[in-house]
């Protein structure tokens, strides 16, 4: 399996407090059958101001530590980008941290706030889809706005978005109704991608492997292919070829 939304860098957003939690959490990742992993620390302006450089450098000694201990994993980075008219400059400086390019669009995981969908939102998805960059939202069934207006979705699923769903919403983590409606999208066939969105060893675990024996009972070995390893293998293999 590929997990590509995970907070695993150390110390720089509200995920692996330190290189001991972040080596632990990539060591329970593998064990639980990940091969790739691509962090996403969160790019959130004002709170976690984690511009490239502050991502790549973290990535580095990240990346060093794991060669050390010899773990058998390939790692990548990008961000998990808070919706923000921020993202306009980034864009228009090229200092946007994205997924990889696939089927001549690059993919970027954007976040919405968890309250609701702001006004403005699909005018900045436009904005980027005009610049070939197709946005990945984030969790959309932890959306407060979407669990009260489940078609709330569609506007952005007809633009192109692409929609990541959290493994643990499968597994029944965050409530009755945020598994309801992740299960509800995956059989609309609306979501591409699940991720374990990992911030830390108890609460946020890496783990994938449950959420897809759930979605192989319930939608098949080809669904369960597609949405943890197929989608998110294309859109982030071109991180890995660097
Ligand atoms: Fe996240």
């Amino acid at each position: 399996m590929i997990d590509i939304h995970c907070h695993i860098l150390p110390g720089i957003d509200d995920g692996a407090k330190d290189m001991v939690e972040a080596l632990a959490l990539i060591n329970l990742a593998v064990e639980d059958g990940v091969t790739r992993i691509v962090v996403t620390p969160h790019l959130h302006f004002g709170r976690f101001n984690n511009y490239l450089p502050v991502i790549e450098s973290s990535f580095l000694a990240l990346q060093e530590e794991v060669n050390k201990e010899k773990i058998q994993v390939e790692l990548a980075y990008a961000a998990e980008v808070r919706l923000d008219s921020e993202i306009l400059s980034l864009l228009a400086s090229n200092q946007l941290p994205l997924y990889g390019r696939y089927n001549n669009q690059q993919f970027m995981l954007l976040e919405f706030p968890h309250s609701h969908i702001p006004a403005g939102s699909e005018l900045l998805v436009k904005h980027l889809l005009k610049h070939n960059i197709t946005p990945v939202i984030a969790h959309p069934e932890r959306n407060r706005d979407l669990l009260k207006s489940p078609d709330k979705i569609k506007p952005f699923a007809r633009l192109g978005c692409w929609f990541q769903v959290t493994a643990s919403s499968i597994t029944g983590h965050f409530g009755e109704d945020c598994q309801a409606l992740a299960l509800s999208y995956i059989e609309q066939d609306l979501i591409q991608i699940v991720a374990s969105d990992a911030h830390n060893l108890k609460r946020r675990p890496p783990l994938l492997s449950k959420a897809r024996r759930k979605i192989t009972e319930l939608f098949g070995e080809e669904q369960a292919q597609k949405l943890f390893y197929d989608n998110p293998y294309n859109i982030t293999a071109s991180l890995f070829e660097l």
